[in-house]
């Protein structure tokens, strides 16, 4: 048996962070081991990139842009990530590589095969067992974002970068099935923690 990798990925404002704390409110009612952490950030190290990368105040190119995520991405694998799935442990994560291809790829521009193979080094190929594309109009979840509070830099982009961001999400649920569970992010709350549970459920089954 080894640990399963399990991440949130989807638009600004889609409900990724709302659905992870139910599920992890689930795990922990189930009492199965677990760990919570999201990206950038998990580590110290990502936690000082991840103000960078969200700091209004700064403009940061696409590349250079990538390479934080990607710094921010490799320190979480290597110390918290790997960690607990060599202690058989699931590891939940609010977003990982799937938001660098939709955002720096797909939103952004940045060459396809570039970012994959930064990120194959970054992530040493760990690749999550499930992933949750929480989909919706970015419309939308920009709306439901900004009822939180003061926009972040990435919030503040335009809604042209968003729609991509949100196509890039969609093509890559396309080609890896498998992996994805793609949900419509406007049903309520309950049938998709419903649904995103029966799927883990599926695979703590299988990995047991
Ligand atoms: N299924 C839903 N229906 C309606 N509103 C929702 C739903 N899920 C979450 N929300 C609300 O939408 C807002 C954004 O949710 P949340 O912070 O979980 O999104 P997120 O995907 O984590 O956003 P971000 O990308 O900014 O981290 C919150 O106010 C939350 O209560
Ligand atoms: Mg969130």
């Amino acid at each position: 048996m080894s640990g399963l990798f399990l991440t949130f990925e989807g638009p600004e404002g889609a409900g990724k962070s709302t659905q992870l704390a139910r599920l992890v409110a689930r795990l922990e009612a189930e009492g199965i081991a677990h760990i919570v952490t999201r990206e950038p950030g998990g580590t110290p190290l990502g936690t000082r990139v991840r103000d960078v990368l969200l700091d209004p105040a700064l403009t940061i190119d696409p590349l250079p842009e990538f390479l934080l995520y990607s710094a921010s991405r490799a320190q979480l694998v290597a110390n918290v990530i790997r960690p607990a799935l060599d202690r058989e442990e699931v590891v939940v994560c609010d977003r990982y590589a799937d938001s660098s291809l939709a955002y720096q790829g797909a939103g952004r521009g940045l060459d396809t095969a570039l970012l994959t193979s930064i990120t194959a080094a970054a992530t040493g190929g760990l690749t999550p067992d499930l992933t949750v594309l929480l989909d919706l109009d970015p419309l939308l979840g920009l709306e439901r974002a900004a009822r939180r509070g003061q926009p972040d830099r990435l919030e503040l982009a335009d809604l042209e970068f968003h729609r991509r961001v949100r196509q890039g999400f969609l093509e890559l649920a396309l080609r890896s099935p498998g992996r994805f569970l793609v949900l419509d992010a406007t049903l309520d709350q309950e049938t998709i923690h419903a649904a995103i549970w029966a799927a883990v459920q599926a695979r703590v089954a299988t990995t047991a």
